[in-house]
């Protein structure tokens, strides 16, 4: 999606934007920066399997075994509506919008850019995104099971400033030289990003949140904030806010999430560099070093929303990475190094200061996927860095699970987040692949690495895509999402599309396979614009109990994103009207119904035909299909690809189905389940997010007035899904 609305903000969607600088990817850099199994892989052929690629692997799968669910529901038709269709016998109920009071004596929104600023830390905030439900006890205790209380986590991932303010936001002046002018409208900005906890319950059949729960508490970019690992304390980190490099202000971009076999939130800040100014002026002062890290990871121009230009008080300093103090402790040089982590948040003690866990690395954190959980053996958590030919991550904790600690809270976090290695995918094109560590003096990450000499473990967790860069990681088209499939292992990536600059006819790999176009409303598209799902299995090198901290994994390519109908090299996976899509983001497997998974969409190629989606898959395994060799043709250049597709919709007992359609101007983001899974809570960010802040004096521009109708502004919010005869949903 799009959102060219201020001068503050980039012409170009902050998810869109590459900074690796590969190939033709360095023309993006340029304008970016300008604009401002384990385990369960079958145990006894599975090292066959390793040692004789992903053919051994088709032969280690058991195909008879199927996936054994049935999706039960009549698939939902695309459509361009302003509104939500879920399939007949099912009820989508809004829960809780943009603006809604969370505490007691807080107004109701009025939704016209009026509301008390000060009120908006009691509020609900704006661009809902990933998301976890927590079953609750009476007593207050985490119960995952429980069917009709818990709390509801999300990420509110970003703003549109239009539908904020009066008449939008208020800016003065143009390019470097444009500011904000109200300081009331920043800070309504700075309180509706972050996290939302609010208490849910069930009452009779219907959902609802509780205003006045004790637990309800937003997170925001205000909220005081620990660093914590190996970063923490480091020269990279100490700013006027925490001399002592120990702390920082606030979360921003927060995408997707993840969970703790704890009890904890993980909240993964995602596109944060744009909200930084750094200006050409201010280079002279920063090193080589510095400014290698700016450029990789795209911190430059005026800030997304321009932020740092309402006055120099710290509040809005705190935005602007210039050099303005004698020191680091003096000024906010470092600020940015504080932004793209993983954020841990303990839901069940609202008093609780979040914790930066910066030994998972610091990149574009799409979310934070808990891998298998074995008693006596590492927990893992996968990783996407979301921008065009970025890298997949795993992170390794340093201890073994134990079970007793299932309650401990941030103290979990302390034991099993802050010590630990990280790995970063490569993918060979023989269906194999490798994890490679990123540690300091391994793998030619040293001060002696050509393009960057790292100084310690602190530099290489700060600048982890510089030391992916050193070890030949596989750049990927747009790792989003990660999902654990419960019964193989398997983890599922999304890789959200990217286009002809990033991967070139001549650039595509095997795990990066297709280069076609995909004209919309008569206009080329070209590269991969509709994405696809790897997934690989991570090597059962302790068959037969797993071992998350493997080295090696077989892959294959799950699921193509494409038009039905269009051609077989396109439409590898066999889509069809009932369930093609593009764009994948958001995946999931529900807890209550092993081995159905669900799919959203973030798509602006397809939306010549349909708003975004949510679609439920039954998958198979990795291996279920074979070796393919596909035909791509750039401009005036046809070349083969041989690849590993899974097997195609409907075959070996697979299934994919669409569930869900959204508003206009939507992206389907977010999913939870209530603990026995007849509630399915999905978020509906950004509806009407295309209208462009001229027209907002005009209800009739607007391009959704959804959820309230009318002429109201468009709120970003969550739904719950029920099914009427209350069954589980989606089988
Ligand atoms: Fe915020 Fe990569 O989606
Ligand atoms: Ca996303
Ligand atoms: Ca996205
Ligand atoms: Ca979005």
């Amino acid at each position: 999606m799009n959102r060219s609305h201020t001068p503050f903000t980039p012409a170009v969607d902050p998810d869109d934007v590459g900074y690796n600088p590969c190939g033709q990817a360095a023309l993006e850099t340029l304008i970016a920066t300008r604009m401002s199994r384990r385990g369960l892989l079958r145990a006894g052929t599975a090292g066959a399997a390793m040692l004789s690629g992903i053919a051994g692997l088709a032969q280690a799968a058991t195909p008879t075994d199927g996936p054994g669910l049935t999706l039960s529901f009549n698939p939902v038709a695309k459509h361009l509506a302003d509104s939500v269709s879920v399939p007949a016998g099912y009820t989508a109920t809004v829960l809780y919008r943009l603006g809604d009071p969370i505490a007691a004596g807080v107004p109701a929104y009025k939704n016209d850019g009026t509301d008390d600023p000060t009120s908006y830390d009691r509020r609900g905030g704006d661009h809902h995104d990933g998301m976890t439900w927590f079953g609750m006890n009476a007593q207050g205790r985490w119960t995952p099971k429980s069917a009709d209380l818990g709390l509801l986590v999300m990420n509110h991932e970003a703003i549109t400033p239009a539908f904020l303010h009066p008449m939008g936001p208020t800016i003065s002046g143009d390019k470097d030289a444009a500011r904000r002018t109200v300081a009331d409208e920043v800070r309504r900005e700075f309180y509706l990003h972050g996290v939302s906890v609010i208490e849910t319950q069930k009452q009779g059949r219907a959902w609802r949140y509780k205003q006045d729960s004790r637990y309800n508490r937003r997170i925001h970019t205000l909220t005081d904030m620990q660093l914590s690992g190996p970063v923490a304390g480091s020269e990279f980190v100490k700013t006027k806010y925490s001399p002592d490099g120990r702390k920082t202000r606030g979360t921003v971009n927060n995408c997707a999430n993840g969970t703790t076999p704890w009890g904890t939130y993980l909240t993964c800040e995602e596109n944060w560099a744009g909200y930084f100014r750094r200006l050409p002026a201010d280079d002279a002062q920063r090193t080589p070093k510095e400014l290698a890290s700016f450029k990789r990871y795209g911190v430059g121009g005026v800030g997304r929303e321009g932020w740092a230009t309402v006055s120099d008080d710290d509040l809005y300093a705190r935005w602007n990475t210039e050099v303005r103090g004698a020191s680091p402790a003096a000024d906010y040089r470092n600020v940015s190094n504080t932004y793209g982590w993983v954020v841990e948040i303990d839901p069940f003690n609202p008093k609780s200061t979040p914790k930066k866990r910066t030994a998972l690395g610091r990149f574009g954190h799409e979310g934070a996927c808990l891998g298998p959980v074995t008693p006596g053996k590492p927990l893992v958590w996968y990783m996407g860095d979301d921008a065009r030919n970025e890298y997949i991550y795993k992170f390794v904790s340093a201890r073994n699970w134990d079970p007793k600690d299932a309650n401990q809270g941030m103290a979990a976090g302390d034991k099993y987040m802050d010590a630990g290695t990280l790995y970063v995918a490569k993918f060979k094109e023989d269906g194999s692949g490798e994890w490679l560590e990123l540690s300091f003096g391994k793998n030619g990450i040293d001060a002696n690495n050509k393009s960057y000499a790292f100084a310690n473990q602190a530099d290489v967790l700060v600048n982890t895509r510089l030391a992916a860069d050193a070890v030949g990681a596989t750049r990927m088209d747009r790792p989003e999402w990660a999902a654990i499939h419960p019964r193989t292992g398997d983890v599922y990536v999304t890789l959200t599309n990217t286009n002809g600059r990033s991967r070139p006819v001549d650039k595509t790999n095997a795990a990066n396979p297709r280069y076609y176009n995909d004209p919309k409303n008569g206009k080329p598209q070209e590269g991969n614009p509709n994405g696809h799902i790897v997934r690989f299995a991570d090597a059962p090198l302790n068959a037969p109990s797993g071992n998350p901290a493997a080295l090696a994994f077989q892959w294959d390519v799950y699921l193509f994103g494409a038009r039905a109908g269009s051609s077989p090299d396109i439409n590898l996976s066999g889509l069809t009207a009932d369930n093609d899509f593009s764009s994948p983001d958001g995946l999931w497997f529900s807890d209550a119904v092993p081995g159905l998974a669900w799919l959203q969409t973030d798509d602006g190629a397809y939306t010549d035909v349909t708003n975004c989606m949510m679609l439920a898959a039954v998958p198979g395994q990795v291996g279920d299909g074979g070796k393919q060799t596909i035909v791509n043709v750039g401009a005036g250049n046809t070349r083969t690809q041989d690849t590993y597709v899974g097997a195609q919709v409907g075959q070996k007992g697979t299934q994919l189905r669409r569930f869900l359609v959204g508003p206009k101007g939507c992206e389907i983001t977010g999913i939870a389940e209530s603990g026995d899974g007849r509630a399915l809570f999905v978020n509906i960010q950004h509806p009407g997010e295309n209208t462009p802040d001229a027209d907002i004096g005009d209800p009739a521009k607007f391009e959704s007035h959804w959820p309230d109708g009318g002429n109201a502004r468009p709120r970003s919010a969550t739904v719950v899904i029920t099914r009427d005869d209350g069954g589980k949903i989606g089988v």
